[in-house]
């Protein structure tokens, strides 16, 4: 009798405090659980001392050369769009290059010869269409995409994928995401590029410089939604195939509706949090793994009071315990 009621009571608060446990220290912070991404920016690339020929110039802000007639060291600076960092080189995609894989071996003579400016460069789709190995990426798809784009109806040929991916620094973002912020911040500064940078945006197009900051007026606190969204969500059709939608739809077309992300159906789950919400729906069905997330947008869902309400417990369960080995003592005292 006496020993049955011990089991009982015994059983419950621990279950409470182990499932709480477990609820507090990994669902409130997914990122801390989630695998880190391979370090890679120390593999050192095969072709680095082959780079260095090219980084010697155009790895910094100066580069020098000798004059065959004046026969002197001549310092020159080189012009800063010219210059890349090999930081962030070698923690790009295309990392593993060599700088003469996509520019032509010519590259090595200075000055230049002048008709390689003339060569087109290669596209994405040239080496990355139709492969197996990229599949999961649906670069055929994106390419589509894309080309029913504003930009590539409104700029043609002129706007390559290029423009956005920068060559020599595009990494995959979203995909690997660790830190949902830091995503965002990367994403939005593709567009920001141009649309914060009127000398990048006129090599495209004569229009007069788009005010960002007064296009969005209608928008309540800017800033806050600039880092908790990114561009794409508002202005990119939603695709469900791709990670990440590609055909930014003219401005009269985009999201204005709060009601949008500010609702149970939030669009934001069929785009920024698309991944984490695939991702988890396997194995801890769809709600709750959304509802673990770290995503909360207000009238989406009710994390921040989940999170209280489990904190409660938790210490109510740990209070039960305490309470309960409290009162064996005394009794054992009595026996
Ligand atoms: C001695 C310094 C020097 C070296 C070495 C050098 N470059 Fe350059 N590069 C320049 C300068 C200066 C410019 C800008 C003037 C010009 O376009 O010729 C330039 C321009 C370029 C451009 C842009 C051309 C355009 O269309 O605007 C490319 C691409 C380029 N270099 C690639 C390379 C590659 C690849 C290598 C290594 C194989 C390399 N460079 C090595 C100095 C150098
Ligand atoms: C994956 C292909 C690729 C690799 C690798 C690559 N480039 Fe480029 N690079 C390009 C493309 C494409 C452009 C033209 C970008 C555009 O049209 O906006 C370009 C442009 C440039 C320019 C002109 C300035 C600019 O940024 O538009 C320079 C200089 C340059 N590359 C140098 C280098 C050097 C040096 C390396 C090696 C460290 C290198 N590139 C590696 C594809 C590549
Ligand atoms: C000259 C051929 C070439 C071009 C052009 C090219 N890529 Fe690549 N790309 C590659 C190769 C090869 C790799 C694999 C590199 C490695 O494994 O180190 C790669 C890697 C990648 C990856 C990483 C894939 C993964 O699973 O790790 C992405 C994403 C990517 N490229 C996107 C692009 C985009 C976007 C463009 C156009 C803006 C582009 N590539 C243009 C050849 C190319
Ligand atoms: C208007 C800007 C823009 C243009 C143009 C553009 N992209 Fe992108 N692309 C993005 C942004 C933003 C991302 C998100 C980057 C991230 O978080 O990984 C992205 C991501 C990607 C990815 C990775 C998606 C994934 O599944 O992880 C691929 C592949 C890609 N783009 C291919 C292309 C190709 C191919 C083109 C040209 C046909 C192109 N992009 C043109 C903005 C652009
Ligand atoms: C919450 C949704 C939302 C977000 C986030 C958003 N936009 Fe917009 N944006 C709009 C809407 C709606 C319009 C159309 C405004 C109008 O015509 O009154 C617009 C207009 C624009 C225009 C066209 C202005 C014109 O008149 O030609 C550009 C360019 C633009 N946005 C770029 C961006 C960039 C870049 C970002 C990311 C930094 C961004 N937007 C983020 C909803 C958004
Ligand atoms: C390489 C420069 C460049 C980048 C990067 C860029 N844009 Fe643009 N964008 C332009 C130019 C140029 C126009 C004007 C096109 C025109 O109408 O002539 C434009 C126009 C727009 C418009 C207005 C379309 C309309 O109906 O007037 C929107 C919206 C827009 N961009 C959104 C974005 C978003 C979102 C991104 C990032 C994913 C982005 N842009 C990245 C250059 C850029
Ligand atoms: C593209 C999705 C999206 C659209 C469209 C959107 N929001 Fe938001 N909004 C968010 C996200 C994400 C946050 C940040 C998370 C949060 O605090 O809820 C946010 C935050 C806010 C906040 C700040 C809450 C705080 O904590 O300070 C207000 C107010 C707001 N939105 C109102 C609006 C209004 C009004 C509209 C329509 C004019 C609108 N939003 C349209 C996604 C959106």
């Amino acid at each position: 009798m006496k020993y049955k009621y011990w089991r009982r009571s015994r059983v419950i608060p621990f279950t409470l405090l182990l499932s709480n446990l477990v609820y507090v220290s990994f669902g409130l912070d997914p990122a801390a659980s989630a695998p880190l991404v391979a370090d890679t920016a120390f593999t050192k690339s095969a072709f680095y001392d082959q780079n260095e020929q090219c980084f010697r110039c155009h790895g910094n802000s100066k580069y020098t050369y000798f004059n065959p007639v004046s026969e002197k060291d001549v310092s020159a600076t080189m012009c800063e769009n010219r210059v890349i960092h090999r930081n962030e080189f070698y923690t790009a995609n295309h990392r593993s290059f060599a700088c003469v894989d996509c520019h032509a071996a010519e590259y090595d003579t200075f000055p230049h010869p002048g008709q390689l400016r003339m060569e087109a460069p290669y596209n994405c789709i040239d080496c990355h269409g139709y492969d197996e190995q990229y599949a999961q990426y649906h670069f055929e798809e994106i390419e589509e995409e894309f080309q029913q784009s504003t930009h590539y109806t409104a700029n043609g040929d002129a706007f390559t994928c290029w423009k956005c991916h920068n060559p020599h620094t595009y990494r995959i973002n979203i995909r690997n995401s660790t830190s949902m912020q830091q995503s965002i911040a990367y994403d939005n500064q593709i567009c920001l590029n141009c649309h914060s940078d009127f000398e990048r945006f006129q090599l495209l197009s004569d229009r007069e410089e788009i005010n960002l900051i007064q296009k969005h007026e209608w928008l309540p606190n800017q800033g806050l939604h600039f880092s908790q969204v990114r561009c794409i969500e508002c202005h990119a059709r939603l695709n469900d195939s791709l990670m990440v939608a590609h055909r930014i739809m003219p401005k009269d077309k985009s999201v204005k509706r709060c009601v949008e992300c500010h609702s149970q159906n939030s669009l934001l789950m069929s785009s920024l949090y698309k991944f984490q919400a695939k991702e988890s729906r396997s194995d801890a069905g769809f709600l709750n793994s959304i509802i673990l997330n770290d995503a909360f947008v207000i009238g989406a869902n009710r994390n921040i009071i989940l999170n209280r309400i489990s904190l409660i417990v938790f210490f109510a369960s740990l209070g039960l315990m305490l309470m309960h080995l409290l009162l064996r003592m005394i009794f054992k005292r009595n026996d």
